[in-house]
């Protein structure tokens, strides 16, 4: 099957229902995103799918065609990708970083989705989880970004 990740189509030859995060990480080579429970649970593995926030743990692969992913590689790119990362680094958000990735695409969805979310609307649609607690820094950062 094809899928577009990042803007480039890529051939990709694996059982139907391997997990997108899979693909993304062994047979294309992005490690970017990151796996941690595999269970639809902690948000590392969050890419963007058509603009929306998915955990690609759980995602199968076959259920991506045709649709618009971008992991945290193509993040950088993007118009609201770029405001967050900025913002997270003004914040020194990451801790360990394990799950930053994660909790920055989360945070661009978040963003394109509502522009102006209050604290209630970051915690209440944020649901990454981060062993580091790094939720006051993620808070202050989405803030920022929402008004850079
Ligand atoms: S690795 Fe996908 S939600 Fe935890
Ligand atoms: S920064 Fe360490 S798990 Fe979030």
């Amino acid at each position: 099957m094809q899928l577009s990740i990042n803007g480039t189509t890529h051939d990709i030859d694996v059982e139907p229902e391997t997990p997108l995060l899979w693909v993304i990480r062994e047979e294309l080579g992005m490690t970017g995103t990151k796996y941690g429970c595999g269970l639809a649970q902690c948000g590392a593995c969050t890419v963007l799918v058509d603009g929306e926030a998915v955990r690609s743990c759980v995602t199968p692969v076959d259920s991506m065609a045709g649709a618009d992913i971008v992991t945290i590689e193509a993040a950088a790119a993007d118009p609201v990708g770029s405001k967050v990362i900025d913002a997270w680094i003004a914040h020194q958000v990451p801790q360990c970083g394990y799950c930053q990735s994660g909790q920055v695409m989360a945070a661009v969805a978040l963003l394109k989705a509502n522009p102006s979310p209050s604290e209630e609307d970051i915690l209440g649609s944020m649901a990454n989880l981060c062993r580091c607690a790094t939720y006051n820094g993620i808070v202050a950062a989405v803030q920022q970004a929402a008004k850079a």
